[in-house]
């Protein structure tokens, strides 16, 4: 029998170099905390166990993908690396201009730049943080239209991430006029990494025809969302993963990515369009920020990394291991009596604070405690998103975002079963006494993106 068929999935790799881990003390991590504000990006990294902080450019490169590093051809135009990076991203998304940037942000803020402005409103599943932060910067309105059942935690929707179809439909033929473009992000990241069906995005596709505009992916998870479409929706589980990834691209008009995800890279991401007179617009800006267009902010060995981390992201196996492990964390947590987002997102699991911590005000940081007491716990360091990421407005006052989360995100391919045994005991015994977590305050933020370099203190119970 195929061993994808035996109840244990297994890693589909095996380790090649490893990477030692300090194993600190319980008192090392509460100077740690004080040091860094009760802010876990201000943390030095040598300081954390397990760091689930983010997806994001955390994976482990394979053997083939250091082996393509040697090819980089560091060319300042026209380099074979470009050109094997461009027929990789093309095969995959058949877009005519691939833009490249060092990471999804510039991306954004290329497109962003040149489509967005004051009185503009972008529509979005959920902006991802830094989506947003592009899109006002430019003073337009960044808008979540996610279905209800992406909002409610518990719900077990299939498909969380789906935009709702009449909210689309209803603020086209309002304020058309003012919508540059439709996003739809997949999978939709801050909305605990749900995934989009094909249903609704050939729907959304249909709504933009109506009103002539032009959707937008922002597919980081790409991969993993083709995955949940191959797996949870009808008349879709014979299909390669490929083919429904080009189907998702051949929806669009065009698309933002960020190759520290699904992609296997440490660092990259393009900004792809189909509309020559747009993408001459945005390389006009690439050139000013980031760099020729043959190879934006990458160099020729980021390039090959990427070209061969796209063909290995798409692997069954892999994909299978990849959701079947986070899958592996969520349900022991959730045995375990943690409240959890629901069904398991592809690259997180999501712990709901606001229902773990139910004695503190969302503007008390629920996901703050939550974060700060796994790290001090275990050395776990996750990311709140919640209040802390999403609270302030534009207008300066504050607000309880929609749900209070704490992300436990997981790096592809880094960490093995064990691992993550080992975070399940750290997680169950904070959550059996939540109840004495503190509420926490902000005592120093700028004025955007206060997420990542706030200052925290516990306030006195
Ligand atoms: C959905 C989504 N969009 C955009 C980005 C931004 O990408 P980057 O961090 O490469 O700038 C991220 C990164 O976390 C993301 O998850």
């Amino acid at each position: 029998m195929p061993a994808s068929a035996y109840r244990t999935i297994i890693e589909p790799f095996r380790i090649h170099s490893v990477e030692p881990l300090r194993l600190t003390t319980e008192d090392e991590r509460r100077a740690a905390l004080r040091e860094a504000g009760f802010n876990l990006f201000a943390l030095r990294a040598q300081d954390v166990i397990i760091d689930l902080l983010t997806d994001s450019g955390t994976g482990a490169m394979s053997r083939d993908q250091w082996a393509a590093v040697q090819h980089g051809d560091e060319s300042y135009a026209g380099s074979p690396s470009w050109f094997r990076f461009q027929a990789a991203v093309q095969n995959l998304f058949d877009f005519p201009h691939v833009i490249p940037t060092h990471q999804g942000r510039a991306a954004e803020k290329i497109l962003f730049t040149v489509v967005g402005g004051p009185g503009k409103v972008v529509p979005n599943n959920t902006h991802f943080d830094t989506t947003r932060a592009n899109v006002e910067y430019t003073g337009a309105e960044a808008l979540d239209l996610v279905i209800a059942e992406g909002r409610d935690p518990s719900s077990p929707h299939p498909f969380k991430g789906n935009v709702d179809i009449a909210a689309l439909d209803a603020l086209l033929a309002e304020r058309g006029d003012v919508v540059p473009l439709v996003m739809v992000t997949i999978t939709n990241n801050s909305g605990g990494g749900q995934p989009v069906s094909l249903a609704n995005l050939r729907a959304v596709r249909e709504v933009c025809d109506r009103y002539g505009k032009p959707l937008f992916l922002d597919a980081c998870r790409f991969a993993e969302n083709a995955w949940f479409i191959r797996e949870r929706e009808e008349g879709q589980g014979d299909r390669d993963v490929v083919d429904i990834v080009r189907e998702v691209a051949s929806l669009a008009d065009g698309m933002t990515m960020s190759a520290k995800k699904d992609p296997l890279g440490n660092i990259g991401g393009w900004l792809a369009v189909r509309d020559e007179a747009l993408a001459a617009r945005c390389r006009e800006l690439l050139i000013l920020t980031e760099g020729f267009p043959t190879y934006g902010g990458l160099a020729g060995r980021d390039l090959e990394a990427l070209a061969q981390g796209l063909t290995e992201a798409v692997d069954h196996d892999y994909l299978r291991y990849r959701t079947r492990s986070t899958a592996y964390l969520g349900e022991a947590l959730i045995a375990g009596g943690v409240p959890c987002v629901q069904p398991i997102g592809g690259h997180a699991v999501y712990l709901d604070a606001r229902a773990l911590l139910p004695h503190l005000d969302p503007l008390h940081y629920p996901g703050q405690s939550l974060a700060v007491a796994l790290y001090e716990a275990g050395g776990i360091r996750g990311c709140e998103i919640g209040t802390v990421m999403f609270g302030r407005q534009p207008d300066g006052t504050e607000q309880a975002a929609a749900m209070d989360l704490v992300r436990l995100a997981i790096p592809r391919r880094t960490y093995t079963q064990s691992h993550i045994d080992y975070v399940i005991e750290v997680v169950l015994g904070v959550a059996a006494h939540a109840a004495d977590l503190p509420a926490y305050r902000i005592v120093d933020e700028p004025p955007s993106l206060r997420h990542f370099t706030a200052r925290f203190e516990p306030v006195p119970a």
